[in-house]
C-alpha cells in the first residue's frame, strides 16, 4: 500500500486538526458553490472545500450548486462564487453585499458574516471563477494551519501571467527533470491516464498559478501530429476545472519536418498558411489555449535567422496565426546567443546577447508578443545580476523566467530554498530613466503600463510521488506561486506556511525546516561559486551538476571565468572589457563598472582581478574562496544532524527520505569544497592562510593501501579526487581488496569512505576491521551499494568525477590497537568499485 505521506498531496495534505481545536469551529451546514458546470473552477472549489472539511475537521458537508430560494444560506454555510452570481440580497439569507474593494483579474475576497449568535457564515467571492477557487484554497489552507478565517480580506495578483514551463519531451523524458519521467507524455504521445496531470493542476491552482506550457522548449514537430493535437485537448480538459490553461512550445522547422514543405521561412506564404492551419486545429482542441512558447536560433535550434529573416519576423508569424482565435500570445524567448563563441576575444560576451538581439526590436512586434527573459544574463546561475534586457523593452511586455527545478543548484539532491535568490532579482532597482524601476514592478506591468506580463518558471515535475524528487524541494514550487502573486512576500513566512501545511505545526519542525531552508542558498553559493563567478559546475558534460571549474573556460558556450594563474573573473566593464556593464541604465552601470562600488557578490561577474585583490570584507579573493567553501560545506554538515532531531516529529517515510538526501548533500558539499579549493590552489599557488586546503590529517588515500585485485588510476578532473587518483578493480569480473593497518590511536571514530557512484552498474562494498583480510574474526563495519541513482532519481555521469564522487559514513565505530581496515569492492558492469579515500574522524571533526 502506498504511504499517505508519499508526497503526492504535497502541501494539500489537509491533516486533521487535533479534536479539541476542531471542536472550536462551527459545524458547517452546507457548501454553496455557484456553478452547475463540472468544468467550472467554482464547481471544483465546492468539491475541494468538501474534501478539505472532511479531512481537516472530519465534517461531512453537502454541496449545492444553486440557491433555490429564500433561507437557503444558513448561518453556517460556506458560499463560493463570483461577484456577479452571488445573490447580494437578503432573500437568500445573505446580508447586504459586503464592501468588496476592486479586484484585479483572478483576485478574490474572503470574509465572514456573523449572525447574532456570533456564528460565522463564510463567503468566498472571486473576481472571476478562478479567483473563487483561489479563495476556497485560501480558506482551506488557513484552516489547515489553524489560522483564523479573516472577517474581510481582499487580494489580487501582482501580474496576470503566472505560469509554469515543463521541459517534457514527447518520448516521456524530461530535459533537466530530476523526478522520474513525464506525467504528460510517453513514447511520442500524450499519456492515456491523466490523473497526475489533474493532481498537478490542483497543486498549481492552490498557489494561484494559472497557466502551463506542457512541453520542452526544445520541441519536436510530432507534438503537432493528429493524435497529439487530440491529446493536448485532453490535457487542457483535465486542467481547465482548476483554472489552469495550457500552451505549447513549438519547433520552428515543423513546416518542413511535419508539413513536408521545402522551407520554414516565416515570410513564405505556405509556411504562413501551415501555421495558420495548425493554430486553427489547436484551437479546436484547446479553445482557451494560452499561446506559443518559442525557442528559436538558440543552442542549435532553427529560427527566423536561419532563413535570413529577423527575430521579429519569426515572432510575428506566430502572433498573427494566433490572433483570429482569441487572446493567445507568443512567448518569444530572449535566450538567443552564439554558442560557438571565441574566448580569446575579450570583447566577446554571451551576457551581451539578449540586448544585442532584442534591444532594438521594441517597436516591431505584434501586440500579442511577449519576450520571455531568464532572470540573469547567462543561465540560472547561483548568483547573477538581473538581465539588462529588462531595462530595454518599454513597449513590448516581458515574462521573467525562473527555474524551480534546480538545474545549476543541486538538482533537488541539494536543499536550496530559492526565494532569497529570487529576491535579489525582483527587488533590484534598475533605475530606468533615473526612476525607481524594480524588476518586480517591470514584470508586474506597472512600470511601463502593460496589461499582460508576468512570470514563468521551469518546474519539471516528474512522475515520482514527491513531484520534484525531494519533499523539501517542494517549498520552491509553493513559494514560486506565492511570489508571482506577491513578489514582496517574506521568504521566512512563506516557508513557515509551507512547513505547517506539509509537516504540521510542531514548533521544532517549523523552526528547523525554516532555518535549514534559509541557510541553504547562502551555503550552496559558498561551496559552489563565490563573488559572482557562477556555479562552477561541469558545463561541458552538460549535466550541470558537480564541480569542474576548468570546464567553465575554453568552451564555446560563453560561460566563462577567465581564470589563469594570476587573476580571475569576466571583465565586463565598458572601459576595458566586453561593455556589458554599459547595457544597464547609467546609475546601475556606474555601480557595476567601478571596482570601488561593485558589490562583492558580483565582483567576478563584472571584473577580472588578481587572486590577491582585496574585497570590501578585507579578505583577498582567494582567501574568500577558501573560507567560503569551508563555511558552506561546514554549514550543510549540520543539516542531517539537525534534521535527525525531528525523528518522531515527522512521519517515518518522509523523515528517512529527507535524511538520506541531506546526508548525501553533506557528503557532496565536501566534494565541492575540496574540488574548488584544490583547483584554485593548484592554479594560483597561494596557500590557505588557515592551512586547511590540501591538509587532511584524518584521511588515507586508497591508492596508498595494500591492493589486491585493485589498481590505481588517475581521476579526471584531478581535483575530483583527493590526491588525484582512485583505485578500481582490475576487471569487472572479480572483487578487489584494499587493506591498511590503522595508524590512528585506538578510539571511537566516524569512518567515512569516499567513492564514485556512476552510471553503468551498481558495485557492492564491504568494510571490515580486524587483524587483516584473512582474519576470520574481522568485524563487518558496514556494506553499501553504488545505487545512488535509485535514491536520487537521476544519475549524474558515467565517469569518476565531481558528479559521481560521494561518501558513505559509518558512525561511532570502535577502532582497536592493531586493527587492519579491509574494503572489499565488487564491480558491476562498467563501474569498477572505485574508491578514493577513507577518513577516520573523531567526533566533531569534518575532514
Ligand atoms: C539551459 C539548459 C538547457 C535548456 C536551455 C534553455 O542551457 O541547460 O537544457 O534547453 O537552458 O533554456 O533553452
Amino acid at each position: 500500500m502506498l504511504s499517505t505521506n508519499n508526497g503526492i498531496n504535497a502541501w494539500l495534505r489537509y491533516a486533521p486538526l487535533p479534536a479539541k481545536t476542531a471542536a472550536l469551529f462551527p459545524r458547517y451546514s452546507h457548501i454553496v458553490a455557484l456553478s452547475e458546470s463540472e468544468k467550472s473552477p467554482i464547481y471544483t472549489a465546492g468539491k475541494e472545500l468538501q474534501e478539505g472539511l472532511k479531512k481537516i475537521l472530519l465534517q461531512d458537508v453537502d454541496i449545492t450548486n444553486t440557491l433555490a430560494g429564500p433561507g437557503q444560506l444558513s448561518a453556517t454555510a460556506i458560499l463560493v462564487g463570483t461577484f456577479e452570481v452571488c445573490p447580494w440580497d437578503t432573500t437568500a439569507g445573505l446580508q447586504n453585499g459586503p464592501d468588496i474593494p476592486p479586484l484585479k483579474e483572478d483576485g478574490f475576497w474572503l470574509g465572514t458574516q456573523e449572525d447574532n449568535n456570533g456564528t460565522a457564515r463564510v463567503l468566498i467571492v472571486g473576481q472571476n471563477e478562478r479567483g473563487a477557487l483561489y479563495g476556497a484554497f485560501e480558506f482551506l489552507t488557513l484552516l489547515a494551519q489553524n489560522k483564523p478565517c479573516p472577517r474581510s480580506y481582499a487580494t489580487s495578483p501582482s501580474a496576470p501571467i503566472r505560469w509554469v514551463n515543463q521541459w517534457d519531451n514527447i518520448d516521456g523524458t524530461i530535459e533537466r527533470g530530476y523526478a522520474g519521467p513525464s506525467i504528460f507524455f510517453k513514447d511520442g504521445a500524450v499519456v492515456d491516464d491523466l490523473t497526475r496531470v489533474a493532481q498537478y493542476a490542483r497543486l498549481m491552482a492552490s498557489v494561484r498559478l494559472n497557466g502551463i506550457i506542457v512541453n520542452n522548449v526544445n520541441s519536436h514537430c510530432n507534438l503537432l501530429n493528429a493524435t497529439n493535437l487530440k491529446g493536448l485537448g485532453r490535457i487542457a480538459d483535465v486542467m481547465r476545472p482548476w483554472g489552469v490553461r495550457i500552451g505549447v512550445a513549438l519547433y520552428f522547422d515543423t513546416p518542413i519536418e511535419l508539413g513536408g514543405l521545402s522551407t520554414s521561412d516565416p515570410l513564405d506564404p505556405d509556411v504562413v498558411a501551415f501555421w495558420n492551419g495548425i493554430s486553427a486545429q489547436l484551437y479546436q482542441q484547446v479553445p482557451d489555449m494560452l499561446g506559443y512558447l518559442i525557442k528559436a536560433n538558440s543552442e542549435g535550434q532553427p529560427g527566423p535567422l536561419t532563413y535570413g529573416r529577423t527575430l521579429a519576423d519569426g515572432a510575428n508569424l506566430f502572433a498573427r496565426a494566433l490572433k483570429p482565435h482569441g487572446d493567445g500570445i507568443v512567448m518569444y524567448r530572449a535566450f538567443v546567443y552564439n554558442h560557438h563563441l571565441d574566448e580569446s576575444n575579450w570583447k566577446n560576451d554571451r551576457a551581451n546577447a539578449a540586448v544585442e538581439f532584442f534591444g532594438d526590436l521594441d517597436n516591431v512586434f505584434e501586440d500579442n508578443v511577449i519576450i520571455q527573459i531568464k532572470y540573469g544574463p547567462i543561465d540560472f546561475q547561483v548568483r547573477e545580476p538581473p538581465s539588462p534586457l529588462f531595462a530595454h523593452l518599454r513597449r513590448t511586455p516581458v515574462i521573467i523566467e525562473f527555474q524551480v527545478c534546480q538545474e545549476y543548484l543541486g538538482q533537488q539532491s541539494h536543499l536550496v530554498y530559492l526565494p532569497p535568490l529570487w529576491k535579489t532579482i525582483l527587488d533590484f532597482d534598475l533605475r530606468i530613466d533615473g526612476q525607481p524601476s524594480r524588476v518586480r514592478d517591470i514584470v508586474s506591468g506597472e512600470r511601463f503600463h502593460w496589461n499582460r506580463s508576468g512570470y514563468a518558471a521551469v518546474v519539471n515535475v516528474g512522475n515520482d510521488t514527491t513531484w520534484l524528487g525531494s519533499h523539501l524541494a517542494m517549498s520552491n514550487l509553493y513559494a514560486y506561486g506565492r511570489y508571482c502573486w506577491d513578489p514582496c512576500s517574506d521568504a521566512v513566512s512563506v516557508v513557515q506556511d509551507w512547513t505547517r501545511l506539509t509537516f504540521g505545526s510542531h514548533p521544532t519542525v517549523i523552526d528547523t525546516v525554516t532555518q535549514l531552508s534559509m541557510e541553504s542558498w547562502p551555503a550552496y553559493e559558498n561551496y559552489s561559486g563565490n563573488l559572482g563567478i557562477q556555479t562552477l559546475c561541469d558545463i561541458v558534460k552538460t549535466c550541470h551538476y558537480g564541480p569542474s571549474p576548468a570546464a567553465m573556460d575554453g568552451n564555446g558556450w560563453g560561460q566563462w571565468t577567465r581564470a589563469d594563474a594570476h587573476a580571475i573573473g569576466m571583465d565586463r566593464t565598458t572601459a576595458t572589457g566586453s561593455g556589458n556593464a554599459g547595457q544597464y541604465p547609467p546609475e546601475v552601470a556606474a555601480v557595476f563598472e567601478n571596482l570601488e562600488t561593485v558589490p562583492d557578490d558580483l565582483l567576478l561577474w563584472f571584473h577580472h582581478v588578481p587572486y590577491t585583490h582585496q574585497l570590501k570584507s578585507g579578505k583577498t579573493v582567494i582567501q574568500h574562496f577558501y573560507d567560503a567553501h569551508y563555511e558552506g560545506a561546514q554549514r550543510v554538515q549540520t543539516f542531517p544532524v539537525r534534521w535527525e532531531a525531528l525523528r518522531g516529529l515527522v512521519d517515518e517515510d518522509r523523515f528517512q527520505h529527507t535524511l538520506f538526501r541531506l546526508s548525501y548533500q553533506a557528503s557532496h558539499a565536501l566534494v565541492w569544497r575540496d574540488s574548488i579549493c584544490t583547483f584554485y590552489h593548484a592554479k594560483c599557488g597561494i596557500r590557505d592562510e588557515r592551512n586547511r586546503v590540501g591538509n587532511h590529517p584524518w584521511r588515507v588515500k586508497a591508492a596508498d593501501m595494500e591492493l589486491e585485485g585493485y589498481e590505481v588510476v588517475p581521476v579526471i578532473p584531478f581535483e575530483a579526487a583527493f590526491g588525484g587518483h582512485a583505485i578500481v578493480t582490475q576487471s569487472n569480473q572479480a572483487s578487489g581488496t584494499a587493506t591498511w593497518v590503522v595508524t590512528f590511536p585506538a578510539g571511537v571514530y566516524n569512518i567515512a569512505v569516499n567513492y564514485y557512484d556512476h552510471l553503468g552498474g551498481q558495485s557492492h562494498y564491504e568494510l571490515f576491521l580486524g587483524s587483516g583480510p584473512d582474519d576470520r574474526t574481522q568485524r563487518l563495519v558496514g556494506s553499501w551499494a553504488g545505487d545512488l541513482g535509485e535514491h536520487l532519481l537521476h544519475d549524474f555521469s558515467d565517469q569518476r568525477d565531481g558528479h559521481s564522487a560521494t561518501r558513505v559514513t559509518f558512525k561511532g565505530v570502535k577502532v582497536e590497537a592493531g586493527d587492519v581496515l579491509t574494503i572489499v569492492g565488487t564491480p558491476d558492469g562498467s563501474e569498477l568499485a572505485p574508491l578514493n579515500y577513507v577518513s577516520f574522524l573523531p567526533e566533531g571533526i569534518v575532514d
